[in-house]
């Protein structure tokens, strides 16, 4: 696919379709750059057909007589109202909104060339018009058919291969940056979806080394698989022990980004679940919906996608590390029982009360493992841990738990700025005491309350005094709100959020 930022004015656009985004307003007349297009909306505007409402388009064939504009198709966005003067977090989602409703009808309507005609008077900077209205029209037209064996023909649509914007009176540097910013984190967002679409054959635990070791050879950064051999040797009876009934090799997965250059500069580790298919294992699922346990490694999917974003950007301050450790969860005769007793990588016992609790399992060893070995400043971690954060917060927020402040203030404000929101949900003593064992010293669930605390309430002892915050994402990973931009199938969430907040770290220097 190709993105850039085109020069020539408008009018002189030559090919399927030329975009225009229009605020709803209350006054007369159409607040469109273009004479020839307020001509045609007059009619329109005037008998309330089209006033700039969200989601509403027109479409139009400019004659092939008029050279004003001589785009084969002129399709003009409502953006809906302007947003109130101090959100600034609405403006950014009105553009990515109306840009995926454009991509969307553009690929109906077998669109291959298309140019986005950036809004004025947005109340936004201009790099942040370019960057948002980017992301919509990539993670809108974002599509996966790699297994299809006849392409494009099947549904009605094809795959779009030219972008370009035009910057209209913004400034053409602000917009040149911001749809650079835009374009590498809707990628990364988009890559992650790729990782999760991958059916469970297709995407084992050896598929994140490989992402990992290609990202770390292209831009230079390190990276380290800890083998099944090594975990034994270190001890990491977690992810071991989810890994009893699979015949997939384990993997833990550490990549290093270091753009630190002084010993002051933070280090911030993320770290995502990367089951690539959750069974249940002895305590198997139902049946029904199974299949969509493919998603269940859309932490690590993220945590790498990231990475990906923070390589190409290359932030100078800041040191990133990200571990994904991987397996699958199967029933087998060598599976995991209820009743084992599992000793964690830093000593800890945890008695299994549920095989299907395993995303804990896998994440306390990565969490642990990754804090003795690299010290870092702050850990982030991103699961798709448990189905009762969905009871609480629906499909439409992130479930947040943090033992630090600062750190969960800096995802929720990313989040909103990535039209990605949580919620914080609480940790404490009470939910400890929910895990608490007989025979060992914790135990994998703690019962039918408070289900998404209690599991991070398992992850909290094996971070230490280390400030860290928990994502669960089992709610947002896919099924997420119904979006323009976000098609059906995974979202890609938290990658932008990710980016986003490296982009704007604040991290306390060390020893502060
Ligand atoms: N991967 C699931 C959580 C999940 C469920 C994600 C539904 C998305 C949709 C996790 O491994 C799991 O099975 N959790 C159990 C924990 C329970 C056994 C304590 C759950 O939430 O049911
Ligand atoms: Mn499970
Ligand atoms: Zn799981």
């Amino acid at each position: 696919m190709i993105f850039e930022l085109n020069q020539k004015e408008p009018e002189l656009f030559s090919g399927d379709l030329l975009a225009y985004f229009i605020r709803e307003s209350e006054g007369k007349t159409v607040p469109c750059p273009s004479k020839a297009v307020r001509r045609k909306l007059k009619h329109a505007w005037k008998s309330g057909d089209f006033t700039g409402k969200k989601g509403q388009t027109f479409l139009f064939y400019p004659a092939a007589s008029t050279k004003n504009p001589s785009a084969y198709r002129v399709l003009v966005i409502g953006l809906g109202k302007a947003a109130d003067a101090n959100d600034n977090n609405a403006r950014r989602e009105q553009l990515r909104l109306a840009a995926g409703t454009a991509v969307r009808q553009a690929a109906g309507l077998k669109v291959k060339s298309m140019m986005a005609v950036l809004p004025e008077k947005t109340g936004l900077e201009d790099s942040e018009v370019a960057e948002c209205l980017t992301e919509g029209l990539i993670l809108g037209s974002y599509r996966f058919d790699k297994y299809k064996s006849k392409k494009e023909d099947q549904d009605d649509s094809i795959a779009i291969e030219a972008f370009s914007l035009q910057a209209g009176t913004l400034d053409s540097q602000a917009v040149y940056e911001g749809m650079n910013q835009g374009k590498r984190a809707a990628d990364a967002a988009c890559r992650a979806r790729d990782m999760a679409n991958e059916p469970g054959n297709g995407w084992p635990p050896a598929k994140f080394a490989e992402f990992a070791q290609r990202l770390a050879r292209k831009h230079k950064l390190s990276c380290e698989i800890i083998e099944k051999d090594a975990m034994k040797k270190l001890g990491m009876g977690g992810i071991l022990g989810v890994n009893q009934g699979s015949a997939e090799p384990p993997k833990l997965v550490i990549l290093k980004y270091e753009g630190g250059s002084k010993k002051t500069d933070p280090t911030l580790m993320l770290v995502g679940k990367g089951l690539t298919f959750d069974a249940g294992g002895i305590s198997l699922k139902p049946g029904q919906g199974m299949e969509d346990m493919k998603y269940d490694m859309c932490g690590g999917a993220a945590v790498l996608s990231a990475m990906q974003a923070i390589a190409q950007e290359r932030p100078q301050g800041i040191n990133v590390l990200a571990l994904v450790p991987s397996t699958e969860n199967l029933p087998a005769s060598t599976a995991l029982k209820p009743g084992d007793i599992i000793t964690h990588y830093n000593g800890k016992t945890s008695e299994i009360i549920n095989t299907d609790a395993e995303g804990r399992l896998i994440l306390a060893d990565a969490l642990a493992y990754g804090i003795a070995t690299y010290a870092p400043d702050a850990v982030i971690d991103l699961a798709t841990l448990t189905g009762a954060v969905i009871i609480g917060l629906g499909n439409h927020r992130t479930g947040l738990m943090a033992t630090d402040d600062s750190l969960a203030e800096q995802i929720l404000t990313a989040g909103d700025r990535a039209g990605e929101p949580l919620w914080r949900l609480p940790l404490g003593p009470e939910y400890s005491e929910q895990i608490k064992s007989q025979v060992a010293d914790i135990k994998n669930t703690g019962g039918r309350g408070g289900g998404t605390s209690t599991a991070a309430a398992y992850l909290h002892e094996f971070v230490g005094d280390t400030p860290w915050a928990h994502l669960d994402i089992a709610g947002t990973a896919w099924n997420f709100t119904e979006k323009s931009y976000i098609p059906k199938g995974p979202s890609g969430i938290a990658v932008r959020t990710l980016v986003d907040l490296v982009r704007h770290w604040q991290g306390k220097k060390k020893g502060s």
